[in-house]
């Protein structure tokens, strides 16, 4: 549990009343109790507010907001504020502001601009967290910490040039160790002073945000700019954890955001949060994943919903809205995917500035009368029905599907072999394969423990670090199913190629060898031709981006190249390896192809779907004390139904029991208990 002070689902979100005036927040406190809210985030923007001055801090707001939301039955999420300096820092010390790829001195203005490794942005960034941990770590309304607000961005200041070559120094050791890992002999770039390393930005390496002309340098950067935000990120936490131990501290992720290492990051943080922002063309199916990534950070413990809109976002080409039930529908798909929140931004909307036409629990007009806001109440009420039935359940996958954060960035600055080979696309189509298919995956680290999978698929595992290939040669010695692609194996973790034959280190597990790899145009596509019919999989299926031209070292090759000069090359193989089997796929196959491979793995390690259910349904199980939780979620206009079984299962929310063909209503919700 987060908090045993609060044993439920917690409900509420973003709440920035500095913002506006006094009559307004005894309404707000009256809604908030009419939509059954228990917990506000607060000071999240409002540094400048408690540090008029260097020297001068002013909790009064604070401390007035604190006890009025208490007292109301409100609990605080409390955040330390420090992602948007005050102005007068940045005027004092200019050095607190950053310097962007271009190299543009940047000023006072918007938020998460602070240069991390500025020392007064460290210093009073991490005083104000401390200040506000003594102060209110035994407030009766505080349940949580929430630390600064989305990290993200980099900084190319003199202050993090200085510091990336102390990292470096750190790193390598050796100007000579340094020098053969970035393979600086490549356009003369031998370094023979740490001074004169200069930080990767588009007055030296980069361009367009991803090109470089070194990965290796472009690379570490992107390491060292993670651990910097990460650096300011532990003097926070250091600092709250000096006064309040027993707090849960968090900071709120963004799912796939490409630019911090979150698995490195979830080491230091109590329970993950993240805000989820999908538009309403995001496949449902890629939200489920994100849910399932930030729940994987922590090997499966539940995680905050930190942020969701009630409605629509600002910061789209195109808000929609959510349609009616979409709100409730994507709450549950939280909650059965590990949230043990449903928090918003935000509570009340602002009236001026970027965020004013942003959703909001409690719109501009004022009162409770809107749409949004009575499926907010009502929503509301189903969480207080919930109770803490739901509280701590865990997922119980039996597939593993890896994602690396480190991979992500040497494959995007990889340059070649082509520019539609994209990372996270291609995990989503191994996800979504499975998704179709009402069986469960847990998305995982390169450094999660492979023994409680029967399946682990690594898709695109270009970067492969020491101990990685013994670790799954492990895995598959002991009888596990390993899945891995084309343009895997090939470079270290320094983006050095591992030389002697692709796919280098998992060349003997996966008993081929790849000689070359292709890059088809968009408008191009090749066909995997079976060899023979193999459980779904029969005849051929189109396929794209890249294919690898293999040679079969061992494998027994299941499917070939149906046309250009490679055709009757390997496009599928399979190698028995110990007790267990190691896949290749060679190429991105169509959606068919992926659906057929995955049912067949799955039916040879007796992995089953969890209901027979149309498309449209997504299903997942949470389990807690020996009870399961199936939820089923229809995400279409229309009734559908599901085939669960015949033991009967109770409807948590509305009390049936149910058995057999179950019908799930538009946008409706399921969540069936194996308990009588
Ligand atoms: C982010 C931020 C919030 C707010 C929302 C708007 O998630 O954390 O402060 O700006 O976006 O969608």
């Amino acid at each position: 549990m987060i908090n045993d002070k609060l044993p439920k689902i917690w409900y509420g979100g973003d709440y920035n009343p500095e913002q506006w005036e006094a009559p307004d927040w005894a309404e707000d406190e009256r809604m908030f109790k009419l939509a059954g809210i228990d917990v506000a985030t607060i000071n999240v923007f409002s540094w400048a507010l408690i540090q008029p001055s260097e020297d001068t801090y002013d909790f009064s707001g604070l401390d007035a907001m604190m006890d009025r939301l208490y007292k109301n039955g409100t609990y605080v999420c409390l955040a330390t504020g420090t992602g948007a300096h005050p102005a007068w820092m940045a005027h004092r010390y200019p050095e607190v502001t950053r310097v962007d790829v271009q190299g543009r001195k940047r000023k006072f203005g918007g938020r998460h601009n602070s240069n991390p490794n500025s020392p007064v942005y460290r210093k009073y960034s991490a005083l104000l967290a401390s200040k506000l941990a003594e102060r209110y770590k035994d407030h009766p309304a505080l349940v949580a910490w929430h630390i600064s607000n989305e990290y993200g961005g980099y900084d190319y200041s003199e202050q993090s040039e200085a510091a990336f070559r102390i990292w470096l120094k750190e790193r390598y050791g050796s100007l000579d160790v340094l020098n053969k890992a970035w393979n600086t002999r490549f356009w003369g770039h031998t370094f023979y002073d740490w001074e004169e390393i200069v930080v990767p930005n588009e007055l030296s390496e980069e361009w367009n945000g991803n090109r470089t002309n070194f990965q290796g340098i472009s690379l570490d950067y992107r390491r060292f700019m993670s651990h910097s935000l990460l650096e300011c990120y532990k003097l926070e936490y250091a600092a709250i954890k000096e006064h309040s131990q027993d707090v849960p501290v968090t900071t709120n992720l963004m799912g796939f955001y490409p630019e911090l290492d979150y698995f490195e990051w979830a080491k230091h943080m109590d329970v993950i949060s993240w805000d989820n922002y999908p538009s309403l063309d995001t496949p449902v199916s890629f939200t489920a994943m994100s849910h399932d990534l930030m729940r994987g950070l922590k090997s499966g413990q539940p995680f905050m919903l930190m942020e969701q809109t009630p409605s629509q976002q600002n910061w789209q080409p195109y808000n929609s809205l959510k349609r009616p039930g979409v709100m409730r529908l994507w709450s549950y798909q939280a909650i059965a995917r590990g949230a043990d929140t449903v928090l918003f931004f935000q509570l009340r909307r602002s009236i001026g500035a970027c965020e004013k036409y942003h959703g909001a629990v409690i719109e501009h007009v004022g009162h409770e009368h809107t749409r949004v806001f009575r499926e907010c109440a009502e929503l509301g009420r189903e969480l207080e029905q919930l109770g803490d039935q739901l509280l701590d359940a865990r997922g119980q996958a039996e597939v593993g599907i890896m994602f690396d954060w480190e991979n992500r960035w040497a494959l995007d600055l990889s340059s070649g072999p082509s520019v539609a080979l994209d990372y996270v696309k291609e995990v989503h189509k191994y996800y979504d394969a499975l998704y179709q298919q009402n069986i469960e995956a847990d998305m995982i680290g390169v450094e999660e423990d492979l023994s409680k999978y029967k399946i682990v698929i690594a898709p695109v595992m270009y970067m492969v670090k020491p101990g990685f290939a013994a670790k799954v040669e492990a895995f598959v010695k002991a009888g596990g199913t390993f899945v891995t692609t084309y343009f895997s194996g090939i470079v270290n973790e320094n983006d050095l190629v591992t030389v002697g034959g692709y796919p280098g280190e998992l060349r003997k597990l996966l008993g081929i060898w790849s000689e070359e790899i292709d890059a088809l145009l968009p408008d191009m596509s090749n066909e995997v031709v079976m060899n023979k019919e193999w459980g779904a999989l029969s005849t051929s299926y189109g396929c794209g981006i890249l294919c690898d031209l293999i040679h079969a070292e061992g494998a027994e090759v299941l499917a070939e190249y149906g046309s250009d000069f490679y055709k009757g090359m390997p496009a599928l193989t399979v190698n028995s390896f110990g007790e267990g089997r190691a896949y290749y796929v060679a190429t991105s196959p169509d959606p068919a192809f992926m659906q057929g491979l995955m049912a067949n793995l799955c039916a040879e390690q007796n992995i089953k779907p969890l209901v027979s259910a149309p498309e449209g349904i997504e299903s997942v199980q949470r389990v807690k004390a020996g009870v399961s939780y199936l939820f089923l979620l229809n995400h279409t206009d229309g009734e559908l139904s599901a085939e669960i079984g015949g033991t009967a299962r109770t409807e948590l929310l509305s009390g049936k029991k149910l058995s057999g063909a179950v019908t799930v209503p538009a946008r409706g919700v399921l969540i069936l208990s194996d308990q009588a």
